[in-house]
């Protein structure tokens, strides 16, 4: 257990959790980390914690650098447990550290942990001198919870942003290089598709942010996975995404009873790719949901369908429409569709979730039991109309 020096005198000091394939519900196929940064100056300063049950890793790799009695401020960007719950015990090593974070944060970890130790509560724009190096808090209020900020090393111009600019993927090399820049945005782009994607304008909004205040980014340490050693890119690509720039591609989603809302949904591909779009089509009972959402964030058009079930959704869409609804996707045309025995509820409820969504909707398609020659025609033509 090694920590890695990734700046003089800044070390990487996380955790990598090889094997969980679960993170709230996130399939996370191929593991992640928890990182945790040691900063060594007159003051030494730890930011943010990992999971409670990787503090040994963690405080192996610190205890390669420094004594951890010697910490004197423990910093928290963000209280969900994934990164404060190894708080209660590294401040039990680090005994004489003083946490620092938001108001926010400090109320809300009490209600986690309780209070056994002193904290200072910094706001947006404040500063923190370690000696030689100063400590910009920057303000991330609801990126993505109410307590949440990142930390900014003046000097040496890192970032450390918690959860934005993070990756859900475990691996030895701590660096994009490493893994691969192309890979580092693969996954960058499936954490941001599946967490961060609701909070676009934010996002929008904090860019420009950085952007009015010159500030100079050298490198982006997230809290989860791999460390930008080329921000531009992923600063890029979190632009595209937060303005829900579109590829010329249709996404198809469906469920099916009897193959015909298959049917329907095989026929609307064939229509889509007619046009040249990339098709990508998902079984939602049979793909994961965190695929399926990542390629809906820059797809122009999707189709979701559902056959009709107890006058209503078939559940398994009924819970991928629940995820979706969350996530707000926009910019998007839409079109429901489904086949029904006596009823079409099932497309009619897909049609209002768009409809909240102010989604730009095609007329639905509702096919009475299984779709004859002309209906797959009809649902061919939807999926040229919404390649184009
Ligand atoms: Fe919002 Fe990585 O926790």
């Amino acid at each position: 257990m090694r920590p890695v020096e990734i700046k003089d005198g800044i070390f990487w000091v996380g955790a990598i959790d090889w094997s969980e394939r679960d993170f709230h519900n996130f399939l996370t196929r191929r593991g992640l980390t928890y990182n945790s940064y040691l900063i060594i100056d007159e003051k030494i300063a730890l930011v943010d914690t990992v999971k409670h049950k990787f503090v040994g890793e963690s405080l192996e790799r610190i205890r390669k650098i420094v004594d951890p009695s010697q910490i004197d401020y423990i910093i928290i960007n963000h209280i969900e447990p994934d990164h404060s719950s190894g708080l209660p015990d590294m401040i039990r090593v680090a005994k004489d550290a003083t946490v620092i974070c938001s108001q926010r944060a400090k109320e809300d970890l009490r209600k986690y942990y309780g209070d056994g130790w002193e904290t200072k509560t910094v706001k947006g724009g404040e500063e923190l001198k370690l000696g030689k190096r100063t400590l910009l808090f920057f303000d991330m209020t609801m990126l993505h919870w109410p307590d949440s900020m990142a930390t900014y090393i003046k000097e040496d111009k890192i970032l450390l942003s918690n959860d934005a600019f993070g990756q859900h993927v475990a691996s030895e090399g701590r660096f994009d290089e490493d893994l691969g820049v192309e890979e580092a945005l693969y996954w960058a782009k499936l954490y941001y598709a599946n967490i961060l994607m609701p909070l676009a304008s934010l996002i929008r909004k904090k860019l420009g942010e950085i952007q009015k205040l010159g500030l100079e980014i050298e490198m982006i340490a997230p809290s989860h996975g791999v460390i930008w050693k080329n921000p531009s890119k992923i600063i890029e690509a979190y632009s595209r995404w937060a303005n829900f720039e579109s590829e010329n591609k249709v996404v198809i989603v469906y469920d099916s009873m009897w193959n015909s809302t298959e049917r329907l949904a095989t026929a609307i591909a064939e229509g889509a790719g007619s046009q040249g779009a990339d098709v990508k089509i998902f079984h939602v009972r049979k793909d994961p949901w965190v695929d399926i959402v990542t390629e809906i964030l820059d797809a122009k058009s999707i189709a979701v369908g559902s056959p009709t079930i107890h006058n209503g959704l078939f559940p398994t869409v009924a819970g991928f429409l629940t995820y979706l609804k969350g996530l707000k996707p926009q910019n998007k045309k839409a079109l429901a569709f489904g086949s029904y025995g006596w009823n079409g509820n099932a497309v009619k409820e897909i049609q209002k979730v768009f409809e909240e969504l102010k989604l730009e909707t095609l007329e639905p398609l509702m096919i009475k039991f299984r779709p004859n020659e002309d209906e797959l025609q009809k649902a061919f033509e939807l999926g040229v109309e919404l390649a184009r």
